[in-house]
């Protein structure tokens, strides 16, 4: 069985959403201190949804083909749902990485998080806020749309 999906050679050899964003919303970048591979996100959000995204990997194979993939999931999503894109997900999509290689996809999850964090801190967003609401926030969402299904009749009683 060959070592790589076809998938992982595809993404590799013909990266998709390679490249930077000229005045990002927000970029994140990370590494792997045993290996030493780096991984940048540049991010253009708008309404919170992802219009845009780039990567830049000075890394291995499997980095670049977990940036590509990644950034082919969340492009055009909501920054919730880009939040819950996990590594294994993004190995599922290329149909599998070894074993000894799951680790290039950790840094794809996490210079995507280390982006959307570097947006709500320009923008002054609590980003601990945005991941974990309070209880108390879910409430006040829950009335809120209490509220707003209410029909204008019943309002004025
Ligand atoms: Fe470093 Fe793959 S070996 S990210």
């Amino acid at each position: 069985m060959a070592l790589y999906s076809e998938k992982v050679m595809d993404h590799f050899r013909n990266p998709r959403n390679i490249g930077s964003i000229e005045n990002p919303s927000g970029v994140g970048e990370v590494g792997n201190a045993v290996c030493g591979d780096i991984m940048k996100i540049y991010l253009k959000i708008e309404n919170d949804i992802i219009e845009d995204i780039k990567f830049e990997t000075f890394g291995c194979g499997s980095a670049i083909a977990s940036s590509s993939m990644a950034t082919e999931l969340i492009k055009g999503k909501a920054l919730s749902e880009a939040l819950e894109l996990t590594n294994k997900a993004v190995a599922e999509a290329l149909d599998g990485l070894p074993a000894y290689k799951m680790h290039c996809s950790v840094l794809a999850e996490e210079a995507i998080r280390a982006a959307i964090k570097d947006y709500y801190d320009r923008n002054g967003i609590d980003y601990d806020r945005a991941m974990f609401p309070e209880p108390s926030d879910v409430h006040e969402h829950e009335r809120e749309q209490e509220e707003s299904s209410c029909c204008a009749d019943c309002r004025g009683k």
